[in-house]
């Protein structure tokens, strides 16, 4: 076994060697940083195109000696050696030979970064925050509450109990209830729950193509927390949304339009509720949750603003008490200012050392579980606002945005029309399904303010033309300016040929590089059930697709066994009892290793496109039966 000490051995740098060689052909001593993409692949680390990018511009940043846009063996060597531990470097080996993709069953990481350490202050908070929100759940007894100072955190990760529970909190109604291993685990029973939590993970929009079920039964500390992270961000920003809450409409800005507003991501959105009641109480104003609130007076303030005043019939007000703000000293004004928090059942999060030090991520999560519990917001009245115009995601829209945000596309997209302006996402993708990308000939932000809609709109139109004549789409009538505008149905229309290929393509890869289309599917998925004695599907559009019970037999056909059939309905269904099987079918099928982003409405709805994912994911599990 080799030692992790973070050097690379000696036989690494032979085989670091050997690939640099094969692709330094000239034996120069140098390559090309244009060369550097294929290097990272012959040296089995392949890197997305982006990641490459930064790496150059990084190189080029801090190797004075070398600005050429050469990169000697030694500068490569110290990449790579700064990239991967020498140990991460094989799990990662061994997780790319699986193929990452819809069905990540176990599988093992790729290194973030280069951090192994993890934050005690996250770790610390996030345990709070789980112990109190899972305080009453009968099915966590055997674990909680955990010690925020052990390590109990990441040994309470291991049965994928803890992590389903916070991921249906988070967005709930993502885990069936019936699916959730909880009575005498064993290694095949945890496997499944944790299955069941990763890829619903994904589901919700958490970026987990690198995480394995190995690193959370292992517990590996940075992984767990930064999954955790995800999960836990993702529940506290999710009504921070104008169409869930319509009261943010207070915060529109002079000659704004409530378009501008539906613009502004979560996070920002945040701090203007922020900034808003800092306003009514005219005290200066803050830029982050970071070196702004370090002195704890902004928040103070904020506590004050939003703290019931006794205004509302069934909510006793609560007077904060403002003497704190005297503390000369920091850390002690912190702590004051927590007890303020408490007394609103708010302190959570953050520790006074948190706030001193202006943690961004925890007091990011401190604000917006102020902002949940205590949202002091009127929806503003007598305004010329256009409520019919607010309109809610819809579920096609959230399963695309969630879909391509845990394929880790960046930024994280909110909005999926306004985030795809300038078809940088859009090219991320295309990179997910080896769609070269050009990227001298896009333009990057930060675009400059007069005409920056010309460069987006120029990368709009390669984006079109890369769909066009790479891809191959059939983009008939589609144009830049469709996707620079937000075209909805256009746009649509790309993402789900973007969606569909990426499920094409793992298929394709499982079969070594069979051609797949949906007949494929359909013959497969009858095969299956043919042999299992089940009824065949004439298509994805079969109304019999609206009970779920050709999905819940094929994931028995898949896994016998699996399906209890006694949860089941099978005849004469309701509406209700349809959407009851679906839920069951939709979180089994996550359960048994399926990376299914569509929900249990799709289903009992027989939407044909989201159907086809749901199968092509179970074929792809079933492909890899062993
Ligand atoms: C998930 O959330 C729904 C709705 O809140 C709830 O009915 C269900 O029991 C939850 N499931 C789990 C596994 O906690
Ligand atoms: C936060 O904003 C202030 C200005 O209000 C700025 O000086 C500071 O650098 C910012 N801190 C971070 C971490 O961005
Ligand atoms: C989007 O494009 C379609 C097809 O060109 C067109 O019919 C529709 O009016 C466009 N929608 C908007 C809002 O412009
Ligand atoms: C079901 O589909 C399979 C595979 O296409 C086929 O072999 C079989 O004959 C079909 N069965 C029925 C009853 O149609």
């Amino acid at each position: 076994k080799m030692a992790s000490t973070g050097h690379i051995s000696t036989d690494e740098m032979e085989e670091l060697r050997e690939a640099f060689s094969k692709v330094d052909v000239h034996a120069h001593g140098y390559i090309s940083t244009n060369d550097l993409n294929e290097l990272f692949k012959v040296a089995n680390l392949p890197l997305p195109g982006y990641r490459v990018r930064e790496i150059v511009d990084e190189l080029s940043k801090t190797m004075d000696t070398n600005q050429d846009g050469k990169i000697t063996f030694d500068e490569f060597a110290e990449v790579f050696h700064g990239l991967k531990s020498s140990e991460v470097a094989k799990t990662f080996r061994k997780a790319i030979n699986k193929k990452e993709g819809l069905c990540a069953v176990a599988g093992t990481s790729e290194q973030s970064g280069t951090q192994h350490s993890y934050s005690e202050e996250e770790k610390v908070a996030f345990v709070n925050w789980i112990n109190k929100a899972l305080e009453k759940d009968q099915d966590c007894k055997h674990i909680l509450p955990m010690d925020p100072s052990s390590d109990d955190l990441f040994t309470a990760m291991g049965d994928g109990i803890i992590l389903c529970k916070m991921i249906n909190l988070s967005v709930p109604d993502t885990i069936d209830e019936r699916t959730i291993n909880k009575k005498k685990l064993t290694p095949f029973t945890i496997q499944e729950n944790l299955n069941l939590a990763l890829n619903s993970a994904s589901a919700i929009g958490c970026h987990v193509v690198n995480i394995g079920a190995e690193d959370l039964k292992e517990g590996r500390q940075h992984l767990v927390l930064g999954l955790l992270w995800q999960v836990i961000k993702i529940g506290l920003l999710a009504d921070i949304e104008i169409s869930r809450n319509e009261a943010l409409i207070a915060l529109l800005r002079d000659g704004e339009s409530l378009e501008d507003l539906m613009k502004v991501s979560p996070e920002e959105l945040l701090l203007r509720w922020a900034n808003y009641h800092l306003g009514e109480a005219s005290c200066p104003k803050i830029n982050n949750f970071s070196s702004d609130i370090k002195d704890s007076k902004a928040y103070y303030n904020l506590l004050n603003q939003v703290a019931p005043k006794g205004d509302e019939d069934d909510i006793p007000p609560i007077a904060i008490d403002m003497s704190g703000l005297r503390e000369k000293d920091d850390l002690k004004r912190a702590e004051s200012m927590l007890e303020q928090a408490d007394r609103l059942g708010c302190r959570q999060f953050v520790m006074p050392t948190d706030v001193v030090r202006g943690n961004p991520k925890l007091n990011l999560a401190f604000v917006a579980n102020l902002f949940n519990k205590y949202p002091a917001l009127k929806k503003p009245e007598n305004q010329d606002i256009d409520w019919s115009s607010i309109e809610g995601e819809t579920r096609e829209e959230r399963t695309f945005r969630n879909w391509m945000n845990s394929l880790g596309v960046s930024p994280r997209v909110n909005h999926l029309y306004v985030d795809l302006d300038d078809a940088l996402i859009i090219f991320q993708l295309y990179e997910k399904i080896n769609v070269p990308v050009d990227w001298d000939k896009v333009n990057k932000p930060p675009y400059p303010k007069l005409g920056s809609n010309m460069k987006k709109l120029e990368n709009c139109n390669y984006a079109v033309e890369l769909g066009k004549k790479e891809a191959k789409f059939s983009l008939v009538g589609v144009a830049g300016q469709d996707l620079n505008e937000g075209n909805r149905t256009l746009t649509l229309a790309l993402l789900w040929q973007l969606m569909r290929r990426y499920t094409l393509n793992i298929l394709e890869d499982l079969g070594d590089g069979q051609k797949v289309n949906d007949d494929t599917i359909v013959t497969w998925v009858n095969q299956m059930l043919t042999q299992a004695e089940k009824k065949n599907i004439s298509g994805f559009k079969d109304g019999s697709i609206s009970t779920s019970l050709p999905v819940l037999d094929l994931i028995d056909a898949i896994q016998p066994g699996s399906i209890r059939y006694e949860l089941v309905k099978i005849e004469d269904l309701t509406d209700e009892e349809k959407l009851n099987n679906a839920k069951y079918a939709i979180s089994m099928a996550r359960k048994i290793g399926a990376r299914v982003y569509a929900l249990p409405e799709d289903l009992v709805e027989v939407k044909p496109k989201m159907v086809m994912t749901v199968f092509a994911c179970l074929m792809a599990r079933g492909m890899k039966r062993v």
